[in-house]
Formats: structure tokens, C-alpha cells, sequence
């Protein structure tokens, strides 16, 4: 085979972060075969031949993120957003892994679903989407899934998420079978009976502005309840978009006591405040709602001290004609993809390595894709590998995402961190932040 065969792929120039460096990283070119790393080699020596050559100069070479929480829609609300149009959004985010959230319609509690969204995901070609199951059958909270029967189609992560399960029964026999089988419950946690009608945070803002509030202790009670379920079925938790300080102080007394608990939280619950209600724009409704500049700083710390493992996005499209209607009647939702590196990198002060551990290697673990994501750069390893500027200024414009929807909450924001290629099993689909199918 010659070295400009199509399956090949040189990056050179850069500067690769990875879990085994340190923040600083290490310079060197890479060259990809047929979807794996074949040699990484010191600047300046020559690498064989490659049919696509990406310029790194000036920048770090990460293995790519993985996104513990996407909606992807499809299938039954294509309007908003498709596989396809999903994926595109995601590799310009510089994710090459997307695990998809089961709220479709029909939703993922079947073989037959979990199987079309994956191999819708193979088709786009654009990252590996990573169906996760649902909990309940339809998340209707009443029967448990046949958990074992989803795992013959890959399934290791499973969530209701839109919805809580609310039946502790129900939820200590899902634990039961967590424990035997192996398998994560990512729960979203929210006592439904707290929330009912609810469009914000209840707070001092919320009294304010007059506006059904959304009350702390409907995500904390849950989170208290399954941590005590793991504590005593030795199921494994994963508590999806934690938003509040008291949640994060129950996962790190949980992680203290040994206990399978992980958390991921969003980029815009540490970067937006339930002030941006004040505008009463939907764009800004979201589930659980955006929370105070306190449970803001406790979230940060959580990912500072490696309580919260992973930063997800919860990207949840919602087509304008959807989200543009009034507060109460919009669906809860915020676009995520393509502006969580910059958000991460740019408003955290973590170093940056911190930062790609929470998109990439961590998630990479709870996500069951370990063997294939968030790898060392190394020989031998698969390619699916991330290019970014730390650095680079840009400003978000809701005209120009590459998602069917446009409900992002950062429109005109100036923020900082850039992706410049995205090689996804040895492809690039990403090239100076131009998707390539
Ligand atoms: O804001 C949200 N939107 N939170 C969820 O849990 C579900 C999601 C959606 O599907 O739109």
C-alpha cells in the first residue's frame, strides 16, 4: 500500500496533552493508518507519506472529547435535530464519541432502536454515537427494561433522562441489576412532584419576576436517595447535569466513602446564572434550571477537585418554533456542542489538561468506550483524536452552528478555545473547523 492511500492521515507540529503528560505535553507529528496511530515520531523526523497532512503548528493534539449526554432527536423529532445534522456538531466540537440520550420517539428501550441510532450514527460517519438505554420502558417509570437483552446490542449506559425515576422500588431493583450486571444508572435527578409547572431556579430572582419556581431540594432529595440505593444494592450511579452545591457536597461525601458514584456537569450550569431569566427568554429555560452564582462556584470546585468527573453537554435542539414561544410553555433545552471546549478551557482556570480529562478520558470510563476513546497518544492506539487552540478568540453566532437547531444561550458571546481538525477513527471529518461530509 502507498503512503497517499486515502486512509491515511499525517498531524504534524503539534503538541500532544494527553493522561499521560503533563500540562506542558510533548511536541510530535503522527502518522494514522486505517484508523489507527501507526507512529508518533519527534518533530522534524519524516513521517511517511500521508493522503491528508493537518497542520497542528501552535497547537495541542488531545484524544478526542466524549459527550456523556447528547439529544440527538432522532428518531421522531427530526425537526429539531437528525443523527447526521447532530454528529456534524458534535466532530466540530471536537467530540469523536456522543452518547446518545434515549428520550427519542419511539424511545431507546428496545434492541431495534438502540440499533437504528447506531447505525445511523456509522452512516453520518462524523463520530461514534453511543446509544445509551432507557431505565424504564418508554421512561414511564413503571417497568424495568430488560437490561440484559440491550447489553447484547452494547448498551452499558442506561437513563430515563428528561425524566427521573421516581419509584424508589422501582429504582433499588434497577440498582440490583446494575450490581449484577455490571451496567451504570445515570440517573437525572428531579422529584417531579417539586417541579410541577416550574420554568426557573426558585430563588430570590425568581420571586422577583413572579415566576413558578424550580426548587434545589427536587434534584437533592434524589441524588440523596440513589446514593443510599448504591450504598446498599452496590449499583453504579452516574448522576447526570448536577447543578447544585448541596448535590456536589452529597457525590463528594459519596466518592469519600468509596462508594460507585460519578457526576458530570454542563458547561452552561458554570457559566450562566438564573439572572439571564430576567430577559425572560426560553433560550435560557433549561432542565434543571440555571441555579445562583454560588451553586456556580461549588460546581466549579466539584470539577477542580475531581468530584465532578466528566463536563457534558446535555445538548437538547428544540426547533425555533418550539423554543421561541412563551416561558412556560417552551421545552427546557440549550444547545452544547460546539461551544463546550471553549467554555471549559475559557471560564474554568482549570489547567488545561484538567479540562480535556473531564471531555475525554473520564467520560471516555463511565461511558464504557475506554478501549476505543480518551487513549494515550501512542502507536497502536485507535485514532480518534482531537486538534484545538487553546488560545484562539472567536464569537459565537447562532446563524453559523452546524445543528438543525439554533437555541444556543451564547449568541454574541466572545469566548475563547477553538477545535481545528477532528479525526474520528482515523478520518478527518473536522478540518480547519470545516466539517468534511
Ligand atoms: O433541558 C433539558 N432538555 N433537560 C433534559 O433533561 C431534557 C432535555 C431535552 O430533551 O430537551
Amino acid at each position: 500500500m502507498n503512503g497517499r492511500d486515502m486512509n491515511t492521515v499525517n498531524i504534524v507540529g503539534g503538541r500532544i496533552v494527553d493522561s499521560t503528560t503533563d500540562a506542558q505535553g510533548r511536541p510530535a507529528d503522527i502518522h494514522i493508518v486505517d484508523g489507527r496511530i501507526a507512529m508518533v515520531a519527534t518533530p522534524g523526523a519524516t513521517l511517511p507519506a500521508a493522503a491528508t497532512v493537518l497542520d497542528a503548528s501552535n497547537a495541542v493534539v488531545s484524544p478526542g472529547f466524549v459527550d456523556l449526554h447528547t439529544h440527538l432527536r432522532e428518531p421522531g423529532r427530526e425537526e429539531s435535530e437528525t443523527i447526521e445534522t447532530g454528529s456534524r456538531a458534535a466532530a466540530l466540537g471536537g467530540f469523536t464519541a456522543v452518547v446518545a440520550m434515549p428520550n427519542t420517539d419511539p424511545a431507546q428501550d428496545s434492541r431495534a432502536v438502540v440499533e437504528f441510532v447506531r447505525e445511523q450514527g456509522r452512516r453520518a460517519g462524523l463520530c461514534e454515537v453511543v446509544p445509551s438505554g432507557c431505565i424504564t420502558v418508554g421512561r414511564a417509570g413503571e417497568h424495568l427494561v430488560p437490561y440484559a437483552e440491550l447489553m447484547k446490542s452494547g448498551v452499558t449506559l442506561f437513563t430515563d433522562d428528561g425524566n427521573g425515576v421516581q419509584d424508589p422500588l422501582l429504582m433499588r431493583r434497577a440498582f440490583e441489576y446494575s450490581s449484577d450486571l455490571g451496567i451504570t444508572m445515570a440517573q437525572h435527578c428531579e422529584v417531579s412532584r417539586l417541579t410541577a409547572g416550574a420554568v426557573m431556579h426558585e430563588g430570590s430572582c425568581c420571586s422577583h419576576l413572579g415566576l413558578p419556581g424550580w426548587p434545589a431540594i427536587a434534584e437533592e432529595l434524589m441524588v440523596h436517595r440513589d446514593i443510599e440505593l448504591v450504598r446498599i444494592t452496590g449499583g453504579r450511579l452516574h448522576v447526570l447535569h448536577v447543578s447544585t452545591a448541596r448535590s456536589v457536597d452529597m457525590i463528594r461525601a459519596a466518592k469519600a466513602d468509596g462508594l460507585p458514584v460519578t457526576a458530570e456537569v454542563t458547561p452552561h450550569h458554570f457559566t450562566l446564572d438564573d439572572e439571564s431569566l430576567r430577559t425572560f427568554d426560553p433560550v435560557f429555560k433549561v432542565n434543571p434550571p440555571l441555579r445562583t452564582m454560588a451553586d456556580i462556584d461549588a460546581l466549579k470546585a466539584g470539577l477542580r477537585d475531581g468530584t465532578i468527573d466528566a463536563i457534558a453537554t446535555d445538548h437538547a435542539p428544540h426547533a425555533d418554533h418550539l423554543k421561541e414561544q412563551p416561558l412556560d410553555a417552551a421545552p427546557p433545552g440549550m444547545l452544547g456542542l460546539e461551544t463546550a471546549f471553549a467554555l471549559a478551557v475559557g471560564e474554568l482556570g482549570m489547567d488545561l489538561r484538567s479540562v480535556l480529562a473531564c471531555l475525554s478520558w473520564n467520560p471516555a470510563r463511565i461511558a464504557g468506550i475506554g478501549d476505543r476513546h480518551g487513549r494515550p497518544v501512542a502507536e497502536g492506539e485507535p485514532a480518534n483524536l482531537v486538534v484545538l487552540d487553546p488560545g484562539a478568540a472567536w464569537v459565537v453566532d447562532r446563524g453559523l452552528v452546524a445543528s438543525k437547531s439554533r437555541n444556543t444561550p451564547y449568541h454574541g458571546r466572545s469566548v475563547t478555545g477553538r477545535v481545528r481538525h477532528t479525526v474520528s477513527n482515523g478520518r478527518a471529518v473536522v478540518i480547519d473547523q470545516v466539517a468534511q461530509r
